[in-house]
């Protein structure tokens, strides 16, 4: 059994990883930002899950819930997931795109990944053990139109990924970025607009997946075991596509 901590862990993807792990009996340290209908569920049904909430691009919030996770199981993180993101929603090539959402954007997506190592690789290296899983996207390779800002930050945790493997080198913890293409899940919760763009832009990508579907959260949950497995130690800075072989 594992202590895990995950981000997002009200979204899609973060709450079933969750409750998948909650399903094993490992013990949970959840973090999530403002909506929380799906984490609510989860620790009704597993009420030994300790969760907080905080909003990672603040240090200090970051430090603060990591602690109160840490007092309240007596345990720290030996696995992290984290699937927290923020999305372009404005659907606006570079030249018209909002600067505002641009910079939130970069903003949310690089430095809450930079908060939750500062905070947690101190302990993971404490203990000499550690297994770190980012979510990128396979816009990582293949750009997104429309949403750079996203694909602009996503590239940026592959890299963030490269450089800190090496800076781990002499302890047993790894760290890589799993990259999905779109995953079939739940989009009743987005704006009608936004649900609009995923239907074009997942029809399109549909067409170019070799396997002839998009990506079942069981898929992802299978990449997460293999990379948070004690017995992956040699597999590090690394990116695993998610893509059903498109390239
Ligand atoms: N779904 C896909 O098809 C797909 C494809 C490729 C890659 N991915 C990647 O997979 C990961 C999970 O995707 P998803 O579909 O589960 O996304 P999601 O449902 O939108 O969940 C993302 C979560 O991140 C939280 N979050 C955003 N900013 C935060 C902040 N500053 N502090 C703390 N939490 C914050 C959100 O909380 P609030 O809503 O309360 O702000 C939300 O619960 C993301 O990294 C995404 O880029 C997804």
């Amino acid at each position: 059994m594992n202590t895990i901590l995950i981000t997002g862990a009200n979204g899609n993807i973060g709450s079933y990883i969750a409750e998948y792990y909650a399903s094993k009996g490992d013990t949970l340290h959840l973090l999530y930002h403002k909506s929380d209908e799906r984490l609510l569920k989860l620790v009704n049904a597993y009420p030994t899950i300790h969760y907080q909430t905080c909003d990672l691009v603040d240090l200090q919030q970051v430090e603060t819930a990591c602690a109160k996770l840490r007092e309240a199981s007596g345990s720290i993180p030996e696995i992290i997931i984290h699937t927290s993101s923020k999305r372009s929603t404005d659907f606006a090539e570079i030249e018209t795109s909002s600067p505002e959402l641009w910079y939130e954007i970069i903003k949310n997506n690089l430095f809450s990944v930079y908060n939750l190592l500062r905070v947690n690789l101190p302990l993971m290296k404490e203990h000499d053990y550690g297994r770190i899983v980012l979510f990128g996207s396979n816009v990582s390779r293949i750009g997104l139109p429309k949403g750079t800002a996203y694909a602009v930050s996503k590239a940026g945790i592959v890299n963030l990924v490269r450089s800190v493997a090496q800076e781990l080198q002499d302890y047993n913890i790894t760290i890589n970025a799993l990259s999905p293409g779109p995953i079939q899940i739940d989009d009743s919760h987005f704006s009608e607009e936004y649900r609009e763009f995923r239907k074009r832009y997942y029809a399109k990508e549909l067409n170019q997946i070799p396997k002839k579907r998009l990506a079942e959260l069981d898929d992802i949950i299978h990449v997460c075991d293999f990379l948070t497995a004690e017995n992956s130690s040699y597999i590090s800075g690394e990116e695993f596509f998610v893509t059903g072989g498109k390239l």
